[in-house]
């Protein structure tokens, strides 16, 4: 080719090249992000270079370790905030365990959170702070499911330590007006703890302007890692006020860097957010989330947010001119990348009573369009892998169902 052939090429679309890289979207129409990752060929090689390593015995653990500090930043990066706030966790349920567990908390305190509309993993590390004599106050959502931010402005009163709630609900789906909750818990010195499992690599967060103090995911959603690693990121005006409830090595600041060497029996915890990891990291966790978190940055997670949230309203649109019901409005600051249809708890995790959504759902797993059922409701997600046919596909496979039944 010549070079004015080459620079007459266009130029590939970045999006069209990043869904190449995930095999399973040559089998199906994948719009269940909300309900686990899809692996893409580069994450798949940072878990093999991780396996190869092993097997060749050709790094140690600082090598090792090196992948976690590298996922931490990028992290961080997409964040917008310094890696010295983020700690590498297991899970949402690890990161909401370790602030529950690392603010200091008298008895009567108390903390809130909205009751059905978060997952129960946003639940019981609430509920089990009984036992520290604190009480779990639970506001309910709005009928549409959605938080009821004036209600749980409402519940804080001066014994609330803290308020969590997820930015994006697992369903419906709504995303919450975490400003408005924030100004009011910033205005309290109330921590307010963000479950971001179902935004994290789809939505934009900046966590240097949102009024977050503390935010805990896994990788095992959009951020297109493995299950079983994730990230907490606790603001650094918060850091040093909590005190976490366990302590291992990484929590610790040492005299020298030797694993092995005791910092002497007089600790001191880490400044930044290491101060809440526990003893050694899933480095397969490690190594696939810094890969996918390359692919994220790439993209850009503005680009990522602005080519998602029109396809979902599409979806949401589509769906409702063949009949059926959008539980989370196609566009305005509640819609999220989430799309759900049908009346709310009609039904439960992996089953609806409403007479339309159980055949459609077998219509649409029939033609290979992956989706859930939960809360009763058809449920689908986005990232930025899906693209208008993956739309127009789905929207003529429910014309097709609904026709039929
Ligand atoms: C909002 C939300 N929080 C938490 C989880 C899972 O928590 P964990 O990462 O602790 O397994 C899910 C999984 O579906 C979720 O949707």
């Amino acid at each position: 080719m010549t070079s004015e052939a080459i620079l007459q090429q266009p130029e590939a679309d970045p999006f069209e090249t990043f869904r190449a890289g995930f095999p399973a979207l040559r089998e199906q129409t994948y719009l269940s992000i909300c309900e686990k990752m899809i692996l893409h060929d580069a994450v798949r090689r940072g878990v093999e270079l991780f396996l190869d390593r092993l097997a060749m015995a050709t790094a140690d653990r600082d090598g090792h370790e090196q992948m976690v500090t590298g996922a931490r930043a990028k992290f961080a990066r997409l964040m917008n905030v310094a890696p010295a706030t983020i700690a590498a966790v297991r899970n949402v349920s690890d990161g909401i365990n370790t602030v529950a567990w690392a603010m200091p908390m008298a008895e009567g305190d108390n903390v809130v959170v909205s009751a059905d509309a978060e997952h129960p993993n946003n639940l019981y590390p609430w509920l089990r702070l009984g036992r520290r004599g604190n009480e779990a106050r639970m506001v309910a959502p709005r009928p549409d499911g959605s938080l009821d931010i004036d209600a749980m402005i409402a519940a804080i009163d001066a014994r609330t330590r803290i308020v969590s709630c997820a930015s994006v609900t697992f369903a419906p789906g709504h995303r919450s007006d975490i400003a408005r909750l924030g100004e009011a818990c910033r205005a309290r010195d109330v921590f307010l703890l963000v479950d971001g499992v179902q935004s994290a690599g789809i939505l934009a967060h900046d966590l240097s302007a949102e009024p977050i103090d503390g935010l805990a995911t896994s990788t095992s959603k959009g951020l297109l890692g493995l299950y079983g690693f994730g990230f907490l990121y606790v603001s650094p005006k918060w850091i040093e006020r909590l005190e976490p409830a366990y302590l291992s090595r990484p929590a610790v600041k040492m005299l020298t860097d030797d694993h092995s060497t005791m910092g002497g029996h007089d600790y001191e915890l880490q400044p930044d957010s290491r101060r809440f990891e526990v003893g050694s990291y899933n480095l397969a966790g490690a190594y696939a989330a810094d890969a996918a978190l390359d692919l994220l940055l790439d993209l850009g997670i503005a680009a990522i947010e602005e080519r998602v949230l029109p396809l979902a309203g599409a979806l949401t649109e589509g769906g409702a001119a063949h009949g059926l019901t959008p539980a989370v409005p196609s566009k305005g600051p509640s819609q999220s990348h989430v799309v759900t249809f049908g009346a709310l708890d009609a039904g439960g995790h992996g089953f609806s009573s409403d007479p339309m959504i159980a055949p459609l759902s077998a219509y649409l797993r029939e033609a290979k369009v992956a989706h859930t059922i939960r809360r009763g409701q058809l449920r689908f997600a986005l990232h930025a892998y899906n693209n208008a046919d993956d739309i127009d596909r789905t929207l003529d496979c429910i014309a097709a169902a609904m026709k039929s039944l």
